[in-house]
């Protein structure tokens, strides 16, 4: 078998992270298929957030390499990694991250006009496809938790992006609405062949996916 990294899709390669002397992780490795959908499950404050951001490359690690379509993340300058993002990265954050002085709208059309393509029928599409019909001039002061969650969705999932990170995306939905969200982030997936990483603690979200990967301090395990 060969220990080349895969060519397409996302690969992480003994990745290491502390905070000054504390080791948040270590020896992490994982490969996720474009078209694939992994799940990482961990207690609370074993670095399931911090794995996200490495693999966004928002986040610095101390050993290891993270690949996504050949192209290593650990080798690109700051504005490198930005365009990046920009092209290939739809990242749901578990505190949404929502521009509070853009309408809902602008909040979601925000990845598509950082690549200069307007497309306000696709916001509309984005909108209604979250159950957000009508919001889109509202601000986000005047939207629920669980509403403000959904427009992070749309955003993630506007552009059509390569690699889907999301951080809890159903952590403030009720049951039918976090299956229907569900059912959005493993389209782009199944559909468009997008690699889909999706931190939870919901197993009802997790057994969507086609592995489990558990998170602890020494390493990643399949279950
Ligand atoms: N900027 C920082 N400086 C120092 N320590 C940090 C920093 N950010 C996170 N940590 C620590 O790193 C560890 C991992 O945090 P992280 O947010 O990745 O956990 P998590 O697995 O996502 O937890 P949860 O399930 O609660 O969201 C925690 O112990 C946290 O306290
Ligand atoms: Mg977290």
């Amino acid at each position: 078998m060969s220990s080349a990294p895969t060519r397409q899709g996302l690969s992480v390669r003994s990745l290491a992270k502390h905070y000054g002397e504390t080791a948040v992780f270590s020896n992490v490795s994982l490969d996720v298929a474009p078209g694939e959908f992994i799940a990482i499950v961990g207690e609370s404050g074993v670095g399931k957030s911090t794995l996200l951001n490495c693999m966004a490359a928002l986040d610095h690690w101390d050993d290891g390499t993270i690949t996504h379509e050949g192209v290593e993340l650990g080798a690109l300058d700051g504005e490198q990694r930005a365009i990046w993002r920009r092209l290939k990265v739809g990242f749901v954050f578990q505190a949404f991250h929502v521009l509070p002085h853009l309408d809902v709208a602008q909040n979601i059309a925000l990845p598509l006009m950082l690549q200069g393509k307007r497309d306000d029928a696709r916001v509309a599409r984005m909108l209604a496809a979250v159950g957000l019909a009508g919001t889109g001039e509202r601000l986000p002061q005047q939207l629920s938790g669980g509403q403000l969650q959904r427009v992070a969705i749309a955003r993630a999932l506007v552009h059509r992006p390569a690699l889907l990170l999301a951080d809890e995306p159903t952590g403030n939905l009720d049951p039918a609405t976090a299956a229907k969200v569900m059912e959005l982030l493993t389209l782009q997936t199944r559909e468009h062949g997008a690699s889909l990483v999706l931190v939870t603690h919901s197993e009802a979200a997790a057994a969507r996916a086609d592995r489990v990967l558990h998170l602890r301090a020494d390493g990643i395990a399949q279950g």
